[in-house]
């Protein structure tokens, strides 16, 4: 495939020795394009996603602190104040939720086990939260539904996150030992696991940003760029870094103490790594280019290249966090990618190009940028390693519902257009099944297929959702 070289000479200097496989920036002209046949292979496995605590929330976590965090202005730290609750009360509308999942005629459905929910004490194993996620499998297997489950969708236990949580390396055995535990629970039920969902915005939002627990992100205002509240200290930084290395240390430990568990080899264990490319402006603009080289390298190619050669470089001009471990090449089963838009950077910030459809989250529609990313882990980890992608979260906040039928169409094209180009893509989940909490957001983002009425806990199927289920019954076909 074609190398990035980011198109000027200070990109050249600059991406010395940091391997890219990025295609770079570019739009295709969607009034030539086809987007209203599209289908996938029979075995294709269209699925839809969620994780449990922002559809069924949860007490005692890092995430639950954060319904009366304030910051440093006193401002509450979810959106307008408003609390996580039971979100979509999920447990209680299990009948419902399954049947919609069968109504829709999806494959797969990808949720969390929630940490915080099966050991709220440390050590201690919490019987009926079992029996839920039990229960959750057996009904998923009686409708012939695959469960694919994340360990790890950003919220721990608050014992875990008083011991520091992944900002030391001698806490990485805790989530070991509760990864290895879930697997032996639910393995007879459960084939394919997630270590993480997203490491890398964890620690952005967490540690670089300090909008998410545990909110740090008290620095000099050295580099302001992309969103204005954000500030750097490149120290805060490596400790960014370092809690990453921890994160992707944390994820090769327990895929090796997974394997080890008899039957370890039937489990299909990956990783989900959430993709958004930062885009120049202004192509050859050293600014831009070094702030997008920057940001591409911490929070993408800093993880890829962990993967695909078992050096983890996390750049800074200082304040570099640098790991070697040679097992990261032999980790993965499979590679998630969460993919949702890119984001384009000038100097006055974040810009948008003219032609581009915004969507209610701070980013555009940008299909172009999934194939992007296809190829870019394809070329560095999935071909050479022989492993296949999974498109684990793709969607759209669209609180009118005017762009979700555009969004499908183009981001499925482009999904199909990979699998044609001899990708080797697996499946593809449609983020979300619901409305549901979305983080500092609270409820003001609706990702769902279904919308919810937060106060009668009713769901009601989108129209915009309709593009996806056409996809689904033109690739499965009517049922028997
Ligand atoms: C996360 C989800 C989130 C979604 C939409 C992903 O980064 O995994 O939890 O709801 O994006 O913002």
């Amino acid at each position: 495939m074609l190398k990035n070289i980011k198109h000027s000479f200070f990109g050249l200097i600059l991406l010395a020795g940091v391997a890219s496989a990025d295609l770079g920036e570019f739009h295709w002209d969607w009034s030539k394009i086809d987007t209203e046949s599209i289908s996938f292979h029979k075995d294709f496995l269209l699925g839809t996603a969620v994780s449990m605590y922002q559809v069924a929330g949860g007490e005692s976590s890092n995430w639950a602190t954060c319904n009366t965090a304030k910051d440093q202005k006193g401002k509450p730290r979810i959106s307008h104040g408003q609390v996580t609750g039971k979100a979509c009360d999920f447990w209680n509308h299990l009948d419902e939720d399954i049947q919609k999942l069968v109504d829709m005629k999806v494959k797969a459905f990808r949720f969390s086990i929630e940490w915080a929910d099966i050991e709220p004490q440390e050590g201690q194993y919490d019987v009926a939260a079992l029996a839920r996620y039990h229960d959750l499998c057996d009904r998923l297997a009686n409708v012939g539904i695959k469960p694919v489950v994340t360990l790890h969708h950003f919220v721990h236990p608050t014992w875990f996150e008083d011991k520091g949580a992944f900002e030391k390396e001698e806490n990485i055995t805790y989530f070991v030992t509760y990864a290895r535990e879930m697997v032996k629970e639910f393995g007879d039920k459960v084939s394919m696991w997630a270590t993480f969902n997203e490491p890398g915005v964890y620690v952005f939002q967490g540690y670089v940003r300090g909008v998410w627990p545990p909110f740090k992100s008290i620095g000099l205002p050295v580099i302001k760029y992309y969103m204005p509240e954000l500030t750097f200290n490149f120290m805060y930084i490596k400790h960014a870094g370092y809690v990453l290395k921890n994160m992707l240390q944390a994820h090769v430990q327990a895929y090796q103490a997974i394997k080890k568990l008899p039957n370890g080899n039937k489990h299909t264990v990956g990783i989900v790594h959430s993709i958004t490319q930062f885009d120049p402006f202004n192509r050859g603009d050293m600014v831009e280019e070094t702030v997008c080289y920057y940001t591409n390298n911490m929070f993408h190619d800093a993880i890829t290249q962990f993967f695909s050669t078992g050096s983890f470089r996390f750049g800074m001009p200082v304040g570099l966090v640098s790991y070697e471990n040679s097992q990261a090449t032999n980790s993965l089963d499979y590679f998630g990618i969460n993919y949702y838009s890119h984001v384009t950077i000038s100097t006055k910030g974040q810009v948008y190009r003219d032609h581009e459809i915004r969507t209610d989250m701070p980013y555009g529609i940008h299909a172009e940028g999934l194939y992007r990313s296809i190829a870019d882990v394809s070329d560095r980890i999935a071909a050479p390693q022989g492993i296949p992608i999974y498109i684990t979260e793709n969607g759209i906040a669209d609180g009118k519902d005017d762009r979700r039928e555009l969004f499908i169409k183009r981001y499925m094209y482009a999904l199909k257009k990979a699998v044609n180009d001899g990708y080797d893509v697996r499946g593809y989940f449609y983020w979300s099944l619901l409305d549901n909490f979305e983080w500092s957001e609270g409820y003001d983002m609706q990702f769902g297929l279904y919308e919810v009425d937060f106060k009668t806990q009713e769901r009601k199927l989108r129209k915009g959702a309709q593009a996806y289920l056409d996809i689904i019954e033109r690739s499965y076909g009517l049922p028997a």
